[in-house]
């Protein structure tokens, strides 16, 4: 298997933009914060809180994972985003790179992670995703997004 790639490059922007939107579940606001995270981590590595592992494949970024710590926490980190392309979807990169973020958290001293996601039809595959690596639910923020479109907390110890 590839080990994902830890280097990040400007063109990684536009491309984890790209990628965001293709899998046309994020709205235009968040497929811009997708580019914020990647630049911020660009800038300031070690400094900006967000580690991110990349997934390229023939036609370009396949995939990619962000975490960090939770500030004022101890030890604890969050999974900011996780997308892979359509194209390459179903075939278990997102569970391998779900799965290679846990442990590149753990190795950098985090002892939980928390997952913040949508109850939508649409992000069915995430929280199946989630609960295949070990998350559980622990709670449910009832029409936290917008009515209808509750917030769904996953967690575990790593
Ligand atoms: C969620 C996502 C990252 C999963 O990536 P993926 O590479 O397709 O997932 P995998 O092939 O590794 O599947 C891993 C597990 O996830 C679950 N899963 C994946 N796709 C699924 C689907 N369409 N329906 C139900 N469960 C699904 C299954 O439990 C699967 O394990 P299994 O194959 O052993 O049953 C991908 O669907 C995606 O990018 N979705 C849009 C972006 C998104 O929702 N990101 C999370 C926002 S919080």
């Amino acid at each position: 298997m590839t080990p994902f790639r830890t280097q990040l490059r400007e063109t990684d922007i536009a491309a984890v933009r790209q990628l965001v939107r293709d899998t046309r579940v994020f709205s235009d606001t968040e497929v811009g914060w997708a580019g914020e995270v990647i630049e911020a981590a660009l800038k300031n590595p070690v400094g900006a809180g967000y580690f991110a592992l990349m997934a390229d494949g023939p036609a370009g970024l396949e995939a990619f994972a962000c975490y960090g710590p939770i500030d004022g926490t101890l030890n604890r980190f969050d999974l900011y985003w996780i997308a892979v392309s359509p194209a390459a979807q179903g075939k278990g990169l997102g569970a391998r790179l779900l799965a290679a973020s846990v442990d590149d958290a753990r190795a950098r001293g985090a002892t939980h992670m928390f997952i913040d996601t949508s109850t939508r039809d649409d992000y069915a595959a995430a929280r199946a995703l989630y609960l295949s690596q070990g998350f559980e639910l622990q709670g449910t923020l009832v029409d936290f997004y917008s009515d209808g479109d509750s917030k769904a907390l996953f967690g575990r110890r790593l």
